[in-house]
């Protein structure tokens, strides 16, 4: 009794400042940037509320003042986010007002970037699964932090997902294939098959990263809307090191606003723009190689050439797998951990992703840029167009099925990011250099083998045609142009060709701010003063199976560790 009556004042203290609707929460602390002041003085600035942004600032507002800057909308009460359902509607509005950015790599591949409070969150499969207790020793993390950390952002995002008969079919097919042990349901990343967490609750709404500005202090924290950072100021005069000292920002009518840190030797501007967004962000105030700055005319604050370095994204093959008999609409749930460094994923079903009447594949629809029927390098606006109306022409049977996928742990291959203009909104140009290492090319193939097992197994006979055999499922395209095969001589005999012409993206993109050369064990930027990155740009390789659970993790962990840091200090003075 008494332990109820001392949590209550903590509950209350921490549901203060919001009060939630049917359209989620009406957060007292977020405004749009139009109404920012020109001038204003925060302890913390923090670039970018997304998947990392929105718990760090929640974190460093218990005890700091903290402005958090995010380019987007607010995700709540918008249709195209709040449900499992409508996944992929935000992927395939491509107006400058959705939530999501379509990018394209130098490579040829589809992909996108979020621009919404919450970030990839907000659009993403909800898979939500940690890091492995390996990932975390090798990442220089406090492990039992780290636990708390997951803890934290678990309470309030992930849920256990409901397990129809595809999805179990899935898990023991994986288990008949010998991915074992069966590990049930955990976040916890363990070799064999597993069922994993989602942010999709029981009635499929989604939860994100911004949900978790709950555990904000709303005094303390101002969140501002499409306010797009332009450039980091940066202090020199009488210093041997550059200080960043404050940001440039624009809201909606292109207006200018600037905020500065309060004086103080903690205060600090972090950046958690995402793996393009921050790279990017960097070169533009003028941290990057020299030459590239100096091609774009933008003054040099340092010279650091691994600023945009390092750029990977986990490549992702997938097999249709028509079904003689119904499938539930399904997004990812199984998982199968192998020890040859390839995760199996699968999702099931018909979706309408289009925001129209017309079924898609989902996670595989070209509507949302998934063209996996001609190599990369050929996904011109016409092949999508006619991808797209190809994919409307077919009878509703054809969509009675699930996608097997496979992407690959890493990845070993790496690319690099470059400044087309010097306009923050617009994308960066990416080279990923899918599969330029015949490590991660070995790990696709492995990976393709290990699905027709599975495909093969007695638990999956319900699901699939016994006369369709792996070399017919991968050579389906005439038959029906959902399946994945590229139009191309080699394809059945060789899956390394398969792997190349039908790789596709599965959004785990990372790299460019990379721990150990652009940031230091702390996320310090190295060579400057008063400036971090915390995000998916400082990782070498993408955590765990999907990465959406160590990021949120990552914004928690480095939010208390820079509070304590600034406890530290203030004790010492
Ligand atoms: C379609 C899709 C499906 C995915 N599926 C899964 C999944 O099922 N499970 C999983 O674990 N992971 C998944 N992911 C990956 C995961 O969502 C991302 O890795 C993660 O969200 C990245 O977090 P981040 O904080 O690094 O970047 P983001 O979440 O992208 O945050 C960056 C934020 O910075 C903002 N920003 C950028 N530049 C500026 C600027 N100049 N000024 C102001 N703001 C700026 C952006 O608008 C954005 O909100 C998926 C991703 C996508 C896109
Ligand atoms: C949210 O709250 C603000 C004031 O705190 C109010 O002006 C606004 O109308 C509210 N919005 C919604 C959708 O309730
Ligand atoms: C905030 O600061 C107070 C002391 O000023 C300290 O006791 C407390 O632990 C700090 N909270 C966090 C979350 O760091
Ligand atoms: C939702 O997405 C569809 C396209 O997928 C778009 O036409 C519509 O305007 C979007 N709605 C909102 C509220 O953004
Ligand atoms: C963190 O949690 C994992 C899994 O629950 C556990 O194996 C590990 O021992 C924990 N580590 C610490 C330091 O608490
Ligand atoms: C850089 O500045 C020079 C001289 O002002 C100009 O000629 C050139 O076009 C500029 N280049 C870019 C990329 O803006
Ligand atoms: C693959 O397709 C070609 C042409 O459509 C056909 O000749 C061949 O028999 C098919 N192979 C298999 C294994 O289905
Ligand atoms: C098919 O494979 C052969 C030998 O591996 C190769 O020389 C040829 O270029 C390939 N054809 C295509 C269209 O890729």
């Amino acid at each position: 009794m008494l332990s109820i009556l001392l949590r209550f004042p903590v509950i209350i203290l921490l549901f203060h400042g919001f009060c939630w609707s049917e359209e989620g929460p009406n957060y007292s602390f977020m405004h749009q940037a139009t109404s920012a002041p020109r001038i204003s003085y925060y302890d913390y600035i923090v670039i970018g509320g997304g998947t990392a942004g929105c718990p760090l600032a929640a974190t460093l507002s218990q005890n700091a003042t903290v402005l958090l800057l995010e380019r987007g909308g607010s995700p709540y009460g918008n249709p195209n986010i709040t449900h499992l359902s409508a996944f992929g509607r935000a992927l395939s509005d491509l107006s400058h007002s959705s939530p999501s950015q379509r990018f394209i790599s130098e490579d040829g591949v589809i992909n996108a970037r979020a621009r919404v409070l919450g970030g990839g969150s907000c659009i993403n499969a909800g898979f939500y699964s940690r890091a492995s207790a390996d990932y975390v020793r090798a990442a220089g993390w406090d492990a039992r932090l780290v636990n708390e950390s997951y803890r934290w952002v678990e309470k309030v995002v992930a849920f256990q997902p409901p397990m129809q008969q595809w999805q179990s079919a899935v898990r023991d097919g994986l288990l008949e294939a010998g991915v074992e042990p069966n590990n049930g349901f955990t976040y916890e990343h363990l070799v064999g098959t597993k069922v994993g967490g989602t942010i999709f609750d029981g009635e499929g709404r989604r939860h994100t990263a911004a949900d978790l500005l709950k555990y904000a202090n709303p005094k303390r924290l101002t969140v501002m809307l499409h306010a797009s950072v332009h450039k980091i100021l940066f202090r020199t005069k009488g210093r041997k090191r550059a200080i960043a000292h404050g940001v440039v920002f624009r809201d909606s009518l292109g207006h200018k606003h600037k905020a500065y840190l309060n004086r103080g030797p903690k205060n600090e501007i972090i950046l958690s723009a995402g793996a393009l967004g921050s790279p990017q962000l960097l070169m533009l105030s003028g941290l990057g190689p020299a030459d590239h700055l100096k091609a774009h005319n933008i003054s040099i604050v340092l010279d650091q050439p691994l600023v945009g370095q390092g750029m990977s994204d986990n490549p992702m093959n997938a097999i249709f797998v028509p079904s003689p008999s119904p499938v539930e609409v399904s997004l990812i749930q199984v998982v199968g951990i192998t020890t040859f460094g390839s995760y199996i994923e699968a999702a099931s079903g018909e979706n309408f992703a289009g925001g129209t009447t017309q079924r898609d594949f989902g996670m595989f629809s070209p509507k949302i840029g998934q063209l996996s029927t001609v190599p990369p390098k050929q996904r011109t606006e016409e092949a999508l167009a006619q991808a797209i109306k190809s994919m409307e022409s077919l009878e509703p049977a054809v969509f009675r099925g699930g996608f097997i996928l496979e992407k690959i742990t890493g990845p070993i291959s790496t690319g690099h990011l470059a400044l087309r203009n010097k306009n923050p909104n617009d994308n960066p140009s990416v080279t990923f250099n899918y599969f330029t290492h015949p490590q991660d090319l070995r790990r696709c193939v492995r990976g393709l083998q290990l699905i027709e097992n599975v495909v093969e197994s007695r638990a999956f006979s319900p699901f699939r045609y016994d006369y369709l055999s792996l070399p017919a499922l991968l050579n389906m395209t005439a038959a029906a142009p959902v399946n994945l095969l590229p139009r191309h001589a080699n394809v059945s005999t060789s899956l390394e060709q398969f792997c190349r012409d039908t790789v596709m993206t599965i959004w785990h993109y990372h790299g460019g701010c990379r721990m150990g050369r652009v940031v230091d064990a702390e996320y310090r930027v190295r060579g400057v003063d008063a400036l971090r990155v915390v995000d998916g740009s400082t990782f070498h390789y993408s955590p765990g199976t999907n990465p959406q659970a160590t990021v949120m993790m990552l914004g928690r962990y480095m939010g208390v560790r820079i509070l304590s840091e600034r406890l530290e200090r203030s004790r010492r003075n």
